[in-house]
This record gives structure tokens, sequence and C-alpha cells, in this order.
């Protein structure tokens, strides 16, 4: 058993101002407000401005969750930032977060995991402060999805939106944490499903950026088997249980694919955070950003046991579960 453990101290979010709604979107596909609620239960999404890149975002998120975290910047010697739209294909663009909050310390990358980068990263920095190596870090997700979206494809430029969460960790010894802390976490991957969802352009490939293509239905297929599994995983390490969750953070797809699973696993309704209907699918952003969203409005108190998980493309999927 590990000596230390990684605290949640404080936790943010970023949303760009602009906001693009179900109505809007109509007037530009061949799509409505009623198809979009009833398939994904999206109801607006967040999108950046001409400009404004996911460094900025991620920043922002970052800020936040400093000052909630009551911690100075230059404490950090970890930064993890999970995307898969990075402002430039190098460096990575947790170097700019690094370089925008002032730090010469310790050291900053990037995490591509699509949706589930988030949960991804979160694990990588766990194994970073339980080694014993570092001491803070910030654990970020951001996307500026709207510039990968092909705006004539209805299929998927009604599905996701731009954001940025983050948290801030801190590598405390197991009798200061008292029970809390990242408990335990799960990763996979399957390449085999690699063109189910994926952008067709890249520096190697294309020498373009490319556009967003996804299967959905053959993704949707797969996600509720392999979230439940993955959290099935979580329990088994920890003997805990759907019953002695306090909140369920799932990746923010699609509302139809979060009550499947909660409801397949037994999670009572009332535990389930869910912000998909004003964010839309923020990627690596959503499980942040659902995050800040219940501690802002006192859902998420000290001490609760939080669930997440998340699956996108690769396929790639995993589960957390943390003691707040
Ligand atoms: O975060 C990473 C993981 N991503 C996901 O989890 C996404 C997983 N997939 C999904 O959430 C769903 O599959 C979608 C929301 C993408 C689609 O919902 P669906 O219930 O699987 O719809 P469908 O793809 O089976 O399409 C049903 C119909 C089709 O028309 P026909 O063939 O029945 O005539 C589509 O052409 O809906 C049509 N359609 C639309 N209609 C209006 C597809 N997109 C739209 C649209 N507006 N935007």
């Amino acid at each position: 058993m590990s000596l230390i453990r990684s605290v949640v101290r404080g936790c943010g979010s970023y949303l760009p101002p602009d906001v693009l709604t179900n109505e809007d979107l109509a007037r530009q596909v061949d799509t409505s407000d009623d198809w979009i609620v009833q398939r994904t239960g999206i109801r607006q999404r967040h999108v950046a401005s001409a400009g404004e890149m996911t460094s900025d975002l991620a920043l922002a998120a970052a800020r936040a969750a400093l000052a909630d975290a009551g911690m100075a910047a230059d404490e950090i010697d970890l930064i993890v930032l999970a995307t898969s739209t990075p402002d430039n294909t190098f460096p990575a663009s947790a170097v700019s977060v690094q370089a925008g909050l002032g730090i010469t310390r310790g050291f900053a990358f990037d995490v591509q995991a699509v949706c589930s980068g988030f949960v991804y990263a979160l694990a990588v920095a766990d194994k970073f402060l339980v080694s014993g190596q570092h001491k803070k870090a910030l654990v970020i997700g951001a996307e500026t999805m709207s510039r990968i979206l092909d705006w004539t494809d209805r299929t998927t430029c009604v599905l996701f939106g731009d954001g940025a969460g983050a948290v801030v960790l801190e590598a405390v010894t197991e009798a200061d944490a008292a029970g809390r802390g990242v408990l335990t976490t799960h990763l996979r991957s399957d390449g085999r499903h690699k063109g189910k969802l994926f952008v067709d352009g890249g520096p190697s490939s294309t020498g373009t950026v490319g556009h967003l293509r996804m299967e959905g239905r053959e993704v949707f297929r797969h996600a509720v088997g392999m979230i439940t599994d993955v959290i099935r995983d979580a329990f088994a390490a920890t003997g805990e249980s759907a019953e002695s969750i306090d909140w369920f953070v799932p990746h923010q797809a699609n509302r139809r694919i979060i009550d499947a699973s909660a409801q397949k696993l037994g999670i009572a309704p009332e535990k389930v955070v869910v912000t998909v209907d004003g964010h839309g699918n923020t990627s690596a952003a959503s499980i942040p950003l659902a995050l800040a969203a219940a501690r802002a409005d006192g859902r998420i108190k000290r001490g609760d046991l939080v669930l997440l998980e998340a699956m996108g493309g690769g396929f790639t999927w995993g589960s957390a579960l943390v003691r707040w």
C-alpha cells in the first residue's frame, strides 16, 4: 500500500462566453432542437471566439482551480493537460499554461486520449505524486472541439463544445489524507476500434488538421458496456459500490449513455451530475467542468466519494474513484 495519497485541493473551470443553441445550428444544417435534445440531451454548447486557443481556456481554468485551492502558482511542480485540440502540433499546450502561470520549475506535458483524456491525466499525475517525486499537480482538461468539427456534417457538429476544467492535487501522507484522495484509477484502450471515432488529418498522414469523423451508432453500442466494466474494476479494487458513492460524474457525451450506465450499475439518478445539456460534449474537459459545477453549487463536499468515468476515441476508457 502506498504511503502517499493525491488529495484534491481545489477545482475550477472556464467556458468561453459565446453560446451556440440548437436553434442556431438548425439554421446551418438539417437538424432540429427536438432531434438533438431527444437523442443527446444537449441544448446548447459554448464556442471559443476567434483567436481564443485551448491553452487560453486551460489557463483560465487552472487559475480558477488554484484560487479555489488557495495555492500560489509557483507551488505547482507538475502540469498534465489532457487535450485532443492543442494550440499547435508542438510544443505541448501544457507548457503554454506553465508559462502563463509564470512557473519555471517542474515539468508540463499533454496527454492525448480524446474523451478519456482527463481520467488518463488524473491517473498519470496521481502516479507521479504517490511516487514521492512531485508534490503539487495541476490536472487540466481543455478543448476547442469547434476547430476540428465539419460544420456541414449534422451527425457530428451538433454534439461537441469548447471549455476547460482543472483540479489541483497535492501529495500528502496517508495519515494526513485521513481517507481522502485518489483511491484508484483504471485505464483501458483497444486500438481495433480506432476507425470508429477519429480525425481525418494530422501531421504525418495528410499534413492537415482534419475533421472529426464518427460512427456514432457504433460508439454508442460499445459505450455502456465499456463504461460499466471499468467502473466495476474500480469497485472491485476498493470495496466501494453504487450504494456507497455520493456522486457519479461521468464524461458528458450523451444523456442516454449516462442514464443507461447509471441504471445498469444501480446508481440512483439523484447522484448523477449532468452538464451535457449546457456544455455539449467537451471531450477531455467534460469531467472537470462537471466537477467544478457540482462543487460550485455545493453538491460535492469534502469527504464525498466521487466516481469518474470516460470513454472515447481509440477506443480509450477509464474510471477513477476519489474521496474529495
Ligand atoms: O465522447 C466520445 C464518445 N462519443 C459518443 O459517445 C457518441 C456516441 N453516439 C451517440 O451519442 C449517438 O449515436 C448519436 C447522438 C451520435 C446519434 O444518435 P442515434 O440515436 O445513434 O442516431 P443514428 O445515428 O442512428 O441516426 C438516426 C437518424 C438517421 O436518419 P435515418 O438513417 O434513420 O433516416 C440520421 O441520419 O437521425 C439522423 N440524424 C439526424 N437528424 C437530425 C443524424 N444526425 C442528425 C441530426 N439532426 N443532427
